[in-house]
């Protein structure tokens, strides 16, 4: 799910000062992840860069902005504006903004931050070694925010080398988005829906297969459509099908989908193909059809419920996440409460949830009618929220005295002993065992149900 919080991803640190240091900090959403996470790569791999966790201290700091609302652009905006004063005392130090956020506002960001030696957009990153040499060689201010399109599409290239192991990988498999809900900056930011090969994500997904990695998400924004731009003779249902028969991967995951584009033949492969988890990421936005419509969405509330109940009679113990803006335009409160409705009737395992912010160039932030105060807003997110955290304490509840299969992912931040992973259902589940067990699938008994994860025993 496209969460879009602060994700700063912490990497073994190195103190070799020979090496060039790289630091890169993360907004945004999954993809932003993979993609800053590739970068790092490309950088070590290629260029030589050790990871620094200290910006301050970095030859090369690169930010990986959203734009989702208006909350990450400002996020964004304080954390280069903190950069001001060290760029003033090591003028060498290269200052990169790329992503969705610059994408929209590079001119902006060269005029607000006039130290800041390089912007780029969604996609560049392929380029990036070459654009910072180039500030680095001719000591000039870039600019690089073209959309290429799909014809020239490519993607970064494979791992070769990593420092840590993980167990749990992103790996995108489709970039844009062509839905165009009226909320909504994606298509904007990435353009429009390119599938990347199947041949790339094959020998991406064995590769990583190979170094120990036992579970890949696959992401893209409308994952479903995976296939629909005839890039490649390759279907969504047939790339889950073949990313399955990929050995030593053990379980699979993917994400977003969307209810108008998610078929019963794409749960068909979910139920049938036993690596793929019981977990499904379907954003609702809204319980009212009105508001579905004005969103234009593309589904309506029958829709929905059709697809739930399949999935739910196919999947029994499927756990069902869910994205709800509240308070779009136009929003009443009636409206609104045909959302607590939907949060009741199709009990929601988790939602996110967020105020409707207006994004420039999108179609609701044209319009003039009925825009919601933030006050009606927030009393309306924290009703919602109350409701969403019942439903949820109570799921959790349900899950002591069961067993689960964890997959483990390390060792757990607190607690002697303690590991972490998730249950087959994407809910963390800590418990005690040895640091042999990373990597492995182990049934673990559960005893007590925390807000945001489980405690459980082995057998
Ligand atoms: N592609 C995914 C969502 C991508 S953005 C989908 O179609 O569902 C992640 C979430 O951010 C969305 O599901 C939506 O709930 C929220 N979001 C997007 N634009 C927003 C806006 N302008 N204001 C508030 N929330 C927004
Ligand atoms: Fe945005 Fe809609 Fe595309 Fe999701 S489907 S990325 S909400 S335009
Ligand atoms: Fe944000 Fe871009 Fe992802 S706007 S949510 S980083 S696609």
């Amino acid at each position: 799910m496209t969460r879009p919080i602060d994700v700063i991803r912490t990497r073994s640190q190195t103190h070799c000062h020979m090496s060039k240091r790289i630091h890169i900090a993360t907004y945004g959403c999954q993809m932003n992840e993979y993609e800053s996470d590739r970068t790092f790569r490309l950088f070590h791999d290629k260029e030589g860069y050790e990871w620094t966790h200290d910006p301050t201290k970095a030859d090369l700091v690169l930010y990986n902005t959203c734009s989702i609302r208006d909350k990450a652009d400002q996020k964004a905006f304080s954390a280069i504006g903190l950069l001001r004063s060290t760029k003033l005392t090591r003028p060498e130090m290269v200052i990169a903004v790329g992503g969705c956020m610059a994408q929209m506002q590079g001119k902006e960001i060269q005029k607000k931050f006039p130290y800041v030696d390089l912007v780029f957009g969604t996609h560049q990153w392929n380029h990036l070694p070459e654009l910072v040499r180039k500030v680095q060689v001719e000591k000039e201010k870039i600019l690089e925010i073209d959309l290429y399109g799909w014809k020239n599409y490519n993607f970064l290239p494979y791992r070769q080398s990593v420092a840590s192991h993980p167990i749990s990988e992103f790996v995108t498999i489709q970039n844009g988005c062509n839905k165009f809900c009226t909320f909504c900056l994606v298509p904007f930011t990435r353009g429009r829906e390119m599938s990347r090969s199947p041949k790339e994500i094959m020998e991406e997904v064995h590769e990583l297969a190979n170094m120990g990695v036992r579970e890949v998400m696959l992401l893209g924004q409308n994952v479903n459509a995976y296939g629909k731009d005839q890039r490649f003779d390759l279907s969504f249902t047939d790339l889950l099908k073949k990313v399955c028969e990929i050995n030593g991967l053990e379980r699979l995951r993917f994400m977003t989908s969307h209810p108008a584009e998610l078929t019963f033949e794409m749960i068909d492969v979910m139920a049938d193909q036993e690596k793929i988890c019981e977990h499904l990421h379907l954003p609702l936005q809204s319980g009212s059809d009105m508001i579905l419509q004005k969103m234009n969405r593309g589904y309506d509330m029958a829709q929905y419920r059709k697809i739930v109940q399949y999935l739910r009679k196919k999947i029994p113990t499927l756990s069902l996440t869910t994205d709800l803006i509240v308070a779009f335009p136009g929003e009443t409160e009636e409206n609104f409460e045909r959302t607590l409705d939907a949060i009741r009737e199709f009990e929601f395992e988790d939602s996110f949830s967020f105020c409707y912010s207006p994004r420039p160039h999108t179609k609701a932030a044209q319009w003039t009618e009925a825009f919601n105060p933030p006050e009606v807003c927030n009393e309306r997110l924290s009703r919602l929220q109350k409701l969403q955290n019942e439903i949820r304490d109570r799921k959790n509840q349900a899950w002591v005295g069961k067993e689960v299969q964890v997959l483990v992912e390390g060792e757990a931040k607190k607690g002697e002993g303690m590991l972490t992973g998730k249950n087959r259902e994407n809910v963390a589940v800590n418990f005690l065992g040895t640091k042999d067990w990373i990597g492995k699938l182990i049934d673990v008994k559960i005893t007590k149900a925390l807000p945001h994860s489980l405690l459980g025993a082995t057998l």
